[in-house]
């Protein structure tokens, strides 16, 4: 079987928008700082652009969970692998994902540092697939709003293949 990629956003068009996610937050965290919190691996592309982007103060932290093996549908189980390095309590936590799809990933972390006493909590996701959702997440910002297809690249995978093209496609399986 081949796989297929073709261009969903463009690299210009991602930035454009990472940009306007970054001024959106410095804005709304004036003379605060910001505490992102990255979902491994997939946020990680987004979360250095973004933050790069960011004119207040930014601290970092990272943690990662899975709910998908090699497919490209989720199993429907979420699996908690590594746990943030520092305490959360009392920060502006900022979580970072890279795509939210039946929500259970987003909704399983956010309970868990809900639960942690944060100052405050936000979420914010590259893309966002609302058609495959099966727990509701509240979401702070989203870069893009895209149909149901299995997308890859700026982060994303597939069995982790094209975390690294520098824009958002579609791959499609020929066989
Ligand atoms: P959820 O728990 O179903 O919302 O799945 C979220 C996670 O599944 C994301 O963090 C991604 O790692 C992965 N995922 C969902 N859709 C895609 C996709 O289209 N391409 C690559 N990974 C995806
Ligand atoms: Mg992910």
């Amino acid at each position: 079987m081949t796989e297929k990629i073709s261009v969903l956003i463009s690299e210009e068009d991602v930035n454009k928008r990472i940009q306007e996610m970054a001024d959106e937050l410095s804005k709304k965290y004036e003379g605060k700082t910001i505490h992102l919190v990255g979902i491994l691996k997939g946020s990680v592309f987004f979360l250095c652009e973004l933050a790069k982007r960011i004119t207040v103060p930014v601290t970092l932290d990272f943690m990662s969970v899975s709910s998908y093996g090699d497919e490209t549908s989720s199993s429907g189980r979420v699996k908690f692998i590594k746990d943030l390095d520092e305490s959360i309590e009392g920060r502006e936590v900022v979580v970072v994902e890279d795509i939210l799809d039946s929500g259970r990933t987003l909704s399983y972390v956010v309970n868990i540092l809900h639960a942690r006493g944060p100052e405050s909590l936000s979420v914010i996701t590259l893309l966002d697939k609302p058609d495959r959702r099966v727990v509701d997440v509240d979401l702070d910002m989203t870069g893009f709003t895209i149909p149901d297809k299995f997308v890859v690249g700026y982060g994303l995978d597939y069995a982790q293949k094209y975390r690294n093209l520098p824009y958002v496609g579609v791959i499609d399986f020929i066989d």
